[in-house]
């Protein structure tokens, strides 16, 4: 996903359950005047500047961090401002280069991000070693939803397999567990972050249009850049296809919501000793 103006028009239903849960966690996190805060996996900034700010109220700084310099780039001209910064950082990779410039913070954020990462375990012990002592984090990302199934069903036909041979990548390892809760948890524990609380939240959208849910898909699909532009139409059809057919199979259509579709986010409340 490298389109941060899609991104930013087409992400109602991130912006609503980032909006919800900071509505219930802020009062359970004591967010402080002197809070250094950092946003991993910020995208167009939007949720960062618009959501998270005005849910913190005071802080000292802000930092969205992204892997993707698009996002970042549309996100520094867009949503910077006082105290609210915007730099490139792959949550995953070497980050010690980062901590030595910008030190640790009070509060670790991230919003519909982690599923996108294929080493979570890395991605942990990352995030713990830029909380600082007596830090605390909220998770939350995508754990379980239709759209990795419709990868999965579309990365076996013969028109789009070519495009999707490292769909393994884009598929959370929380996707076909039974306690996705249970197993991140431990792996936070593993890594130093206690865990304050972690459970799946079942969640759903309806999408006002089928444009409206075409344009959600496309923003969030990793594979749609790869497919040759003459092609690209078909394969979004082919899209929300599979992804109907898996609505009808698993009897979740309700003919008043045609666009409507269910998923479970994980939502983790850590912090370090
Ligand atoms: C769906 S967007 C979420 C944006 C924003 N947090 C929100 O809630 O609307 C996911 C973002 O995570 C970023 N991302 C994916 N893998 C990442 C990684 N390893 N490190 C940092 N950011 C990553 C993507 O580039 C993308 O901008």
């Amino acid at each position: 996903m490298n389109d941060p103006q899609l991104y930013s028009r087409a992400s109602p239903f991130q912006v609503r359950d980032a909006t919800q849960i900071l509505g219930v966690y802020k009062k359970r996190m004591s967010p402080d005047d002197a809070d250094i805060v950092l946003d991993i996996g910020c995208g167009s900034g939007d949720v960062t500047t618009n959501v998270l700010g005005p849910a913190l109220g005071r802080f000292e700084l802000l930092l969205g961090v992204d892997k993707s310099r698009d996002m970042v780039e549309y996100a520094q001209e867009h949503c910077e401002h006082d105290n609210v910064f915007y730099e490139v950082l792959d949550i995953a990779g070497d980050v010690s280069e980062f901590r030595e410039e910008w030190g640790t913070f009070s509060k670790v954020f991230s919003f519909y991000c982690l599923h996108w990462v294929s080493d979570m375990r890395r991605a942990l012990a990352n995030i713990h070693s830029l909380m600082s002592s007596g830090g605390e984090a909220l998770l939350v990302f995508v754990a379980q939803c239709p759209v990795f199934e419709m990868y999965e069903r579309m990365a076996e036909m013969d028109k789009w397999k070519n495009y999707m041979e490292d769909i393994n990548a884009f598929i959370p390892m929380t996707q076909h567990l039974a306690q996705p809760s249970f197993v991140f948890s431990q792996m936070m524990e593993e890594v130093g972050i206690s865990t304050v609380n972690c459970s799946t939240m079942n969640r759903s959208f309806a999408f006002t249009s089928t444009k409206m849910l075409r344009d959600c898909m496309v923003a969030v699909n990793p594979f749609i850049k790869r497919i040759p532009l003459q092609q690209r139409n078909e394969y979004v059809e082919d899209c929300i296809k599979t992804l109907s057919a898996i609505r009808i199979e698993s009897g979740n259509v309700n003919e008043n919501e045609t666009c409507c579709f269910s998923y479970k986010l994980l939502v983790a409340h850590g912090a370090k000793n």
